[in-house]
Order: structure tokens, then sequence, then C-alpha cells
């Protein structure tokens, strides 16, 4: 990662992308293809969603796109939700909404705005879903402000499952897994598709290790932490709150 922090997109510039790229995040069955493993990932966190916390009444899906994971998860539970959808981008939340009021009848509130400004209770999500979104923290002082959110706005027992792009502790590692990522957009696009999504995550992107982020679920509160997933430079991880 060649840019620094303090030169990454800034958040304005992050939601003029995602409002141009609605469509790619728009197919249920795919996922997003740059992402090793997406559907089984979101899989994963649905199941343990459903797993661990019941009743699920109330969600969030943080950084919703065009709403693949509420939709995933009203499908599991078999039931209506309460769903708040929140992101960045207005034509997200516009296709997020239109999508999961179609198959789900509970209450569907578009919260638009930045995660980490926007007003939410406290304890009122049974399950908080955040996939492929909090790579777009950036400073400790930034994820860690996040992360005691996500545990306040979680209701006990409830469960906070995230999906996202990875980093390593290890610079070999990183080297090591970064080229396997890049043998996969070969595959998937070529080389130009490969420069092209290595270029948005340079300039965008700010991962963490998933050992970084079990560590601060821990430091925030949690005290079941859970791996379910990683391969190659993604992971499926999250937490359940005490009762
Ligand atoms: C890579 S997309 C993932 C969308 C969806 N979660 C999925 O898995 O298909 C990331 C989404 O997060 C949103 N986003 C990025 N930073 C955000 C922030 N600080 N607060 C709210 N939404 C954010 C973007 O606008 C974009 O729609």
């Amino acid at each position: 990662m060649s840019t620094p922090l303090d030169r990454k997109s800034s958040t304005d510039e992050i939601r003029a992308r995602f409002d141009s790229d609605v469509e790619r995040f728009s197919s249920l069955e795919t996922g997003q293809s740059a992402t090793i493993d997406a559907p089984l990932a979101m899989r994963l966190i649905t199941d343990a969603a459903v797993a661990c916390t019941q009743p699920i009444r109330r969600v969030l899906d943080l950084g919703c796109g065009a709403g693949n994971n509420a939709l995933m998860l009203r499908q599991a539970v078999g039931h209506d939700l309460d769903i708040d959808l929140l992101d960045l981008s207005e034509p997200m939340l516009q296709r997020a909404t239109e999508r999961v009021k179609q198959v789900n009848a509970g209450r569907v509130n578009a919260v638009s705005g930045d995660f980490r400004q926007v007003d939410l209770e406290a304890e009122s999500y049974d399950v908080v879903l955040a996939a492929a979104v909090l790579h777009h923290l950036r400073d400790d002082g930034d994820w860690l402000a996040a992360f005691e959110k996500l545990y306040a706005i979680v209701a006990p027992g409830g469960g906070v499952w995230i999906t996202d792009l990875v980093w390593h502790e290890t610079s070999a590692v990183q080297d090591m897994m970064w080229s396997r990522y890049a043998g996969y957009l070969d595959a998937l696009g070529g080389e130009s598709y490969r420069e092209h999504v290595f270029e948005y995550i340079d300039r965008e992107d700010s991962p963490r290790p998933v050992t970084y982020q079990l560590d601060l679920l821990r430091q925030v509160g949690f005290t079941r932490v859970e791996l379910l997933h990683k391969n190659v430079c993604f992971a499926a991880f999250g937490a359940v709150k005490d009762k």
C-alpha cells in the first residue's frame, strides 16, 4: 500500500465512487466478484447471526450498498424485520431500500451518512452487519472509535458480523497473500482489471489485519469473538455481546 493515510480518498470521494457503482453490488448470488469467497462469507455471517441471536427483530446493515446482506439475513430468518440500511451513497440506499422492501414487510429505514457521525441509539440492534465497509476506517483512533460504537449499538445477546478485505501483521505474509490475490484477479479479468482493482484499493482503502480486529472486538467489550473464515486477504468474523 503506497498511499499514506492522510492522502487516501476523502469520504466525499468514496461516496462519489460508490454512487456510480450500484450495479456491481446488486447480485445476491455472486456478491462482489473482486472479493474472494464473497458468497460464502455472506452466507457465514448470515448463518452465524441467526445461530447466535434469537429472536432477531432489529437489524443494521452498515455500509449496506445495494442491500445484499440485509436481504440474505431476511431470507434466513424467514420473518419480517425492522431494518436500518446505512450508507454514504444515496443511489446505493435507494437500490437497497427498493430491494429490501420487496421481501420485507417490516420497517425499512434508510439512514444516509457516515457511520462514524450518524447518531444511533445504544443497544438498539439484535444484529449489526458490516460487509466490505470497515476497510475505509483510517488511523488507530478511527478504528477504536468505530468498534466502540459497534459495541454500544448492539443489544445484549446480539452480534456484530463483519466481512472484509484484511491486511497481515507480517510484511512477508502480506506480500505472499497479495501475490495470490493478484493471481485471482488476473484469472477473473486479466492484468488491466487487476491493476484497476489494486489502484482503487491503494487510493481508497486502509484495511487492518483480522487479528487486529479480533483484538479490537475484545478490547471494546465483546467476550465471545469468532473467526468464521479467512482466505488470502478476505475474512468473515464477528462477536456476540453478553446478555
Ligand atoms: C464495498 S461496498 C459494500 C456494500 C455491501 N455491504 C455489500 O457487501 O455488498 C461499501 C459500501 O460502504 C459504504 N461506505 C463506505 N464508507 C462508509 C461510511 N463511513 N459510512 C457509511 N457507509 C460507508 C459505501 O458507500 C459502499 O456502499
